[in-house]
């Protein structure tokens, strides 16, 4: 008995946290971009939040992939997001955000980091996600 509450609550708590989940809709996976120009991330809400969220910042993160051949890049565990292009607020549903990116030539992992408190006791958030970009 005691059991299938745990898991239920851990099942919640899955359904909970991913309710406030950011990902970059612009530009779209496997892009060309750039080097050294500015251009629009665009980060956005993957659904509607069910729960109340208080918003704290979005970061996005540049860093370069190894190889081309296979395609190897850097994950967030253990070589981090990189150089930190945008650190800010973040209005949501969703938001168009001007980065420059940095003439580092080849595949690179572009990501959004969301931080925020949710619910109405305010539970500390943290999420990250990627898209890869060529930057040619
Ligand atoms: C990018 O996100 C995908 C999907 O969540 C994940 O499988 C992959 O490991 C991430 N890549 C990097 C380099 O962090």
């Amino acid at each position: 008995m005691k059991l299938l509450s745990l898991a239920a609550l851990a099942v919640s708590a899955v359904t909970y946290a991913l309710a406030q989940e950011v990902k970059i809709t612009q530009p779209a996976d496997n892009s060309l971009v750039a080097g050294g120009k500015v251009i629009t991330v665009e980060v956005a809400y993957t659904s509607t939040p069910s729960t109340p969220v208080t918003e704290v910042a979005v970061v996005i993160g540049f860093n370069p992939c190894f190889s081309d051949h296979p395609l190897s890049c850097p994950a967030v565990e253990p070589y981090g997001i990189g150089k930190i292009l945008y650190n800010g607020p973040f209005h949501p549903p969703l938001q168009d955000i001007s980065v420059a990116i940095p003439e580092e030539l080849g595949p690179a992992v572009l990501s959004v980091t969301h931080f925020a408190f949710t619910g109405t006791a305010n539970f500390p958030y943290v999420q990250n996600k990627n898209i890869t970009i060529y930057v040619e």
